[in-house]
């Protein structure tokens, strides 16, 4: 006899997507041309928290920040932004879920002024008012001092900082960083991770791409280590400590 459908066991948790999510990605493969760089990445994050992923170098943390704004050049897999999936949607469509992506090279306009770099992207319809100017320069003092100087004559710091204040006028929540604190003096690392503190306590979520150990392990919540194209280990902040030896080996530090 076959059971009726309505009283078989309702399909396991796993099995359920999780529409709470920030972000949830599920099974994602990702391509650049011929070459298969992701191989089933499954990761998440909840409203409010801070992710990072942490991996050497070609692991696939960059790769994995560009499929979800659809810049690969094939994906396949579940990319769901707030419950909304992805895949399969044009790509200026996604920052519009309230996606705001800071890109290693951080794209400052050098022939325009740190406020005209500002305001430069328009604020999008995703239900978030963006950052006003006041509430950018309160949370990178630095900038309100250069707000006149053309990008060419903004310290590497000041031009990240302005990177990524760039997204957060835009109305995103979601914030997907890429190496922010890479190459900058210790000063401005610090400038950068109390900014990024305030801004979790504002509630945004964060997918942190980075090699500084110890500027992610004062940040985040939870922490993915990439191999190969894959999430190899999956471990809260405070397993950090537990996890020292097995990181050491799979990154180095
Ligand atoms: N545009 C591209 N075309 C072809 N292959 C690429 C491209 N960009 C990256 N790759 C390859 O994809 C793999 C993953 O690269 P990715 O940039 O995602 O690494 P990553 O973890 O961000 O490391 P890092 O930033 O330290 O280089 C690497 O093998 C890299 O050589
Ligand atoms: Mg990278």
């Amino acid at each position: 006899m076959t059971v009726p459908e309505v009283l078989q066991a309702p399909p396991g948790l796993a099995d359920i997507p999780d529409l709470d999510a920030a972000l949830l990605i599920d099974n994602l493969h990702a391509w650049y041309g011929e070459s298969h760089v992701l191989h089933g990445v499954n990761l998440h994050v909840e409203p409010g928290e801070t992710v990072c992923l942490l991996g050497r170098n070609g692991a696939g943390r960059t790769t994995t920040l560009r499929a979800v704004m659809g810049l690969t050049s094939a994906r396949t897999g579940s990319i769901r932004v707030s419950g909304r999936e992805v895949i399969g949607i044009p790509r200026h469509r996604v920052a519009p879920l309230g996606v705001g992506y800071c890109p290693e090279e951080r794209g400052i306009f050098a022939s325009l002024s740190a406020q005209e770099n500002f305001l430069l992207p328009p604020e999008l319809k995703t239900g978030f008012p963006g950052l006003g100017e006041e509430e950018i320069y309160a949370l990178f003092p630095n900038l309100r001092d250069r707000a006149k100087s053309p990008g060419t004559r903004l310290s590497g710091g000041e031009q990240q900082m302005l990177a990524v204040a760039r997204i957060l006028r835009t109305g995103a929540r979601l914030l997907l960083l890429d190496e922010i604190s890479e190459g900058l003096a210790p000063v401005i690392v610090q400038a950068l991770g109390r900014a990024m503190n305030i801004l979790k306590n504002k509630g945004f979520s964060i997918l942190l791409v980075e090699q500084n150990f110890r500027f992610s392990a004062n940040l985040a919540d939870r922490f993915y280590v990439m191999e190969g194209g894959r999430i190899v280990l999956e471990m809260a902040r405070a397993d950090l400590e537990k996890n020292r030896a097995t990181l050491k080996g799979l990154l180095g530090i």
